[in-house]
């Protein structure tokens, strides 16, 4: 079932950065800054976003001419696919979980492992990745640019500079800066609307910042330090040690924001919780694998009227939908 509050409509003027936060913003940890960080060469306009979003809708850009960057990070599931892991090229099975993309924008390293920095790095590794993608990044480039309504975006949004695979990122770096999380309960009761989140979701949130520890990583209004952590996991998946070999990167992997953490499931790096009320447990547990166990996670005993806080408190993360707009492809 798709997730209940998404709506999506065919306009597309709609592709402005949501308005959020407020004069709060910026002071209170919790609340999202109102401003998304840019890189100076690749500052979002409307044409660039535009330009991206069709890039990103459009399946041409895989080998197959059949996935697009959508078929597994779809809006209608919260920016990823509601499956353990995704499939890609020729019905591959993919080795982690689709994490969202929302808010990316704001992550200062990609990926769960962390192999990647800026969104502009990023974008071209599904692309080229055989398992994704399967595309030739030459290919691409011609390809593009034998459709003239490309050529003629590609120069609206980055006059003089061509299709490249530097413009295919950029214009899709600067949709995705587009996509941050839109006002949510917790983001009302933070600035005040007392009645914003039920009593247990406020207890959930003191839990998660106190005794269940929560915060240690998922910490600020992004519920993320940006860290790598091993939470004890039971697969054999290095994680962030293959980038970094530290004994403590073992099977540590990235802290994933909980923005909409409520339409993402299932959940972690390898897809293995199919609720949040299974991933409670687990931390309630302090994790199954010990070995390279990060040194945070502890057996929390918490009661089943905590268990469920913690749940209620995760679920007013969940923002207002944006409406999108689904652009039609140029030819
Ligand atoms: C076949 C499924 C699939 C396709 C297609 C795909 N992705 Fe992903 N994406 C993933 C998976 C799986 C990961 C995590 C992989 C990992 O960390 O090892 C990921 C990670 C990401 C991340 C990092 C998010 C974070 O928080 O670290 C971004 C950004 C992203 N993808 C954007 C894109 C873009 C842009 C495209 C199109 C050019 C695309 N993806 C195409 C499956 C896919
Ligand atoms: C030691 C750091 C740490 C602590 C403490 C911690 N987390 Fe996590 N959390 C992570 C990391 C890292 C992941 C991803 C792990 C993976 O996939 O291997 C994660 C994943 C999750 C996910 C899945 C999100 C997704 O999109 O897949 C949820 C939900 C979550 N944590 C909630 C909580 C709650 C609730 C608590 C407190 C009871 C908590 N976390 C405590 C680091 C932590």
């Amino acid at each position: 079932v798709l997730p209940r509050r998404i709506r999506i409509l065919m306009l597309c003027a709609a592709l402005g950065t949501p308005a959020v936060a407020g004069a709060e913003a910026g002071i209170d940890p919790w609340l999202r800054p109102a401003e998304v960080p840019a890189p100076v060469d690749n500052v979002p306009t409307a044409e660039r976003v535009r330009l991206g979003q069709m890039l990103f809708f459009d399946p041409r850009l895989s080998g197959s001419n059949w996935i697009s960057c959508a078929s597994c990070h779809n809006p209608a599931r919260g920016w990823s696919d509601g499956l353990p892991t995704g499939f890609g090229h020729g019905m591959q099975r993919l080795g982690r979980n689709t994490p969202t993309i929302l808010n990316a924008a704001y992550n200062p390293i990609q990926m769960w492992d962390g192999r990647k920095k800026t969104l502009e790095e990023q974008a071209l590794g599904p692309m080229g990745a055989e398992a994704e993608m399967h595309q030739n990044l030459d290919a691409i480039v011609d390809e593009l640019s034998a459709v003239s309504g490309y050529r003629q975006l590609f120069e609206q949004a980055y006059p003089g500079e061509g299709i490249t695979t530097a413009t295919i990122a950029k214009a899709i770096a600067s949709f995705e800066r587009t996509v941050v999380s839109g006002d949510s309960p917790f983001d009302r009761w933070r600035r005040g609307d007392v009645d914003a989140m039920s009593a247990s979701a406020k207890a959930g949130f003191d839990l998660f910042t106190g005794k269940a520890n929560c915060s240690a990583c998922h910490s600020g209004w992004n519920f993320t330090d940006n860290g790598f952590h091993n939470i004890g996991l039971r697969d054999d998946d290095p994680g962030r040690y293959a980038q970094l070999p530290l004994p403590s990167m073992r099977g540590a992997f990235k802290t994933p924001t909980l923005r909409d953490v409520a339409l993402t499931a299932p959940y972690m790096h390898d897809g293995s919780y199919a609720t949040l009320a299974e991933v409670v447990e687990h931390y309630d547990r302090g994790g199954d694998a010990r070995e390279h166990l990060s040194p945070n996670m502890k057996p929390l005993q918490l009661s089943a009227a905590e268990k469920q806080a913690l749940v209620d408190f995760m679920e007013t993360l969940t923002g207002e939908p944006r409406d999108l707009t689904l652009v039609q492809l140029p030819h």
